[in-house]
Formats: C-alpha cells, sequence, structure tokens
C-alpha cells in the first residue's frame, strides 16, 4: 500500500471515512486513527502496528457532545477531571456504553477517553465528524513517534495515510486515570500531573500492583501494562549520582548535566525536564539508527513531569512492576 502524506486534516478525514486508519498529531505523541464505531478500520491499525488484541485502543474526541455516545454513566471525578483540564494530554477510563466495540476496548467494559488540544488534532477529528480510536502510530514495542517521520519510519507501506504536523510538544504519552472505582487511581502518569490532579481530587492514588484490592482474578486495569513499551533495541540505563567516570563503547547519552567527556555516539543536554521529555523517544530511535549498543539517562526527581518521564525511563529498561 502507497501512503499518502498530507498537510490537510480534510483530506486525512477522508481517509479515515472510507475505513483507512489515519495516522495524526497530538499534543502528546503521533495516534493512529480509526473510527471507533468501524470494526473493520479497528482491525486495520491492530494489524498495521501489530499491536496485541488485549491492548484497548483510547479514543479521541473534539466536542464534549460525543462523550454519551461512548461511555454508560460519567463518574462524578472524572465530571471534576474534565472541567479543570479538557482539552489536555489527559486520557480518563470511563464505564463504556453499549456502542463502543470490545475490539476497541480490548475486551473491558470501560473505555478511555480523550479531547486532545492540539489544534490540528482537533481540525481533523472535527473533520472526521466521529470519535477516533487511536494508540500511539509506532510498531508495537517501539518508542511512541513524536513526528511524522517516526511513523514514517516505522508504518510506511502499512498505512494509508500519515497528516503531516509538526513534532509533537511534550513527547511522552497521554495521563491515564482510572475513573471506575471509588476514588480515581493513575494508571499512567504524563503531563497533566499526579500534583494537578490531586489539587483537583485529593483522593487520588497512584497505581501500584495491590490498588484494585483483593479481587485476585480482575484483569489489570489497564492490560497495555504487561507489555514491553518505549524501548529501544540499545539496552537503556538509568544513571543517577555518583556518575561513572566513563562510558562504554557505541554509548549515547540524554540528560540535563554535562556527564562523559570521553566520546559518545550521541550526546543531548536537555536545557529543562520538558525538553528532556520532549526530545527522549526520538533520541531513543537515532541512537538506534546509529547503532548504539548503551543508552544512558540521567535519573530526574519523580515530581511533577518528572514522573511520567521516570516511568518512561523504566519501561524502556524493561522494568514493568511501575506503573502503565
Ligand atoms: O497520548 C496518548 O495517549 C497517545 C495519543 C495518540 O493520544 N495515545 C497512546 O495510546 O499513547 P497507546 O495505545 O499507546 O496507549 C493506550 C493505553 C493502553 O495501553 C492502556 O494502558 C490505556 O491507555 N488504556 C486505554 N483504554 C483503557 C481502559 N479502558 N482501561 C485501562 N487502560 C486503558
Ligand atoms: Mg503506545
Amino acid at each position: 500500500m502507497k501512503t499518502k502524506l498530507t498537510p490537510s486534516p480534510q483530506i486525512a478525514a477522508q481517509f479515515l471515512l472510507r475505513g483507512e486508519p489515519v495516522a495524526f498529531p497530538t499534543e502528546t505523541v503521533y495516534g493512529l486513527g480509526a473510527d471507533v464505531f468501524d470494526e473493520s478500520a479497528l482491525q486495520k491499525i491492530f494489524v498495521a502496528k501489530q499491536r496485541p488484541p488485549d491492548n484497548p485502543l483510547i479514543v479521541h474526541i473534539s466536542h464534549l457532545s460525543y462523550l454519551d455516545l461512548l461511555v454508560s454513566s460519567v463518574p462524578e471525578f472524572a465530571t471534576k477531571f474534565i472541567e479543570a483540564f479538557w482539552p489536555a494530554p489527559l486520557t480518563l477510563v470511563m464505564p463504556k456504553s453499549k456502542y463502543v466495540p470490545l475490539l476497541a476496548t480490548g475486551g473491558l467494559q470501560t473505555v478511555g477517553v480523550r479531547m486532545p488540544k492540539h489544534e490540528l488534532a482537533q481540525q481533523f477529528l472535527a473533520a472526521c465528524g466521529v470519535p477516533v480510536a487511536a494508540p500511539s502510530a509506532n510498531l508495537s514495542g517501539r518508542p511512541s513517534p513524536t513526528s511524522w517521520q517516526a511513523v514514517k519510519e516505522d508504518l510506511d507501506g502499512r498505512i494509508a495515510c500519515i497528516l503531516k504536523g509538526a513534532a509533537t510538544e511534550i513527547g511522552l504519552e497521554s495521563t491515564v486515570v482510572d475513573c471506575t472505582g471509588k476514588t480515581p487511581v493513575l494508571l499512567r502518569p504524563g503531563a497533566v500531573t499526579l500534583e494537578q490532579l490531586q489539587a483537583v481530587v485529593p483522593s487520588i492514588k497512584l497505581f501500584s500492583a495491590g490498588t484494585k484490592g483483593s479481587d485476585a482474578a480482575k484483569p489489570p486495569p489497564s492490560p497495555g501494562m504487561k507489555y514491553r513499551h518505549y524501548a529501544p533495541e540499545a539496552r537503556v540505563i538509568i544513571i543517577e549520582p555518583p556518575f561513572p567516570g566513563d562510558a562504554a563503547a557505541d554509548a549515547a547519552y540524554i540528560g540535563l548535566e554535562k556527564i562523559f567527556d570521553t566520546s559518545l555516539k550521541l550526546k543531548k543536554i536537555c536545557r529543562s525536564l520538558e525538553d528532556y521529555a520532549a526530545s527522549l523517544f526520538e533520541f531513543f530511535r537515532e541512537a538506534d539508527r546509529l547503532g548504539a549498543k548503551v543508552i544512558y539517562c540521567q535519573a530526574v526527581g519523580e515530581e511533577g513531569l518528572g514522573l511520567a518521564l521516570m516511568n518512561r525511563l523504566r519501561k524502556a529498561v524493561g522494568q514493568s512492576e511501575s506503573p502503565n
């Protein structure tokens, strides 16, 4: 299949409405979207990405009026988060309506919904006129794509269309909050931070293996968390003080401080935590392109955006106990 590249949200929407998955930019990462009610289009997403079928998709909406189609009820604290944050890099998991196919939710009776803030994403969603189910637009297991070029690297010839926008601003996937229990649970940290969520609903908990209580037969609240994500080919090593004096051969380094004087295949000293987050996944891809064997990543404090950044670093190392 030839992959069409277009800057036009209207042209991209035409592909989607013909049942073809379309990659599109958001403020977090690029997504691979299909009409949530079109099961054959949803199937194509799983095939193109080689995604396990029990990993649920996030449904993107351009307007609150779509929410009633997707959920059977809006929990009280979900309403608070919606009022405080949307449009935002914030996905809320709620009880699904009967209209949402189980294919979109990985078989769960819940659905994750997000209203992105990104202007081109909103134009695209409005042109589609349907809720758009979209995982990140990478091959399963690869780092999420933060540019259209990264989407093309993974999915060229596997999807019909890429909506070309700028590189994404945030660079880490959205915050995911489960709103189906007695108190909200942060399943995946992101740019809407735990501290910001706590200011709206103080009882919110950080997911840990025991959070969902005693019912051991329950599936994990977020099936995606059992898969290795965000991982480059190279081995990722998180480093904190005292820093090693010399880097391994064929190594790359990303962090906030200048650490190694020795030669590195690739190096990025980031201006800020935001810059570090926005650069991480493209850095992983570039290190792989250059054939680096090891990627050193400087640890950061787990406050604010730091919680999300450390979560992705641990995922890349393969430490799967961390929240999704
Ligand atoms: O920023 C983002 O969230 C991007 C853009 C495209 O919106 N999307 C994204 O999708 O990162 P994806 O498929 O890579 O991650 C979706 C994750 C799933 O792996 C799962 O952990 C969680 O969101 N999720 C989705 N629906 C869920 C549900 N019903 N219950 C629990 N977790 C859910
Ligand atoms: Mg993903």
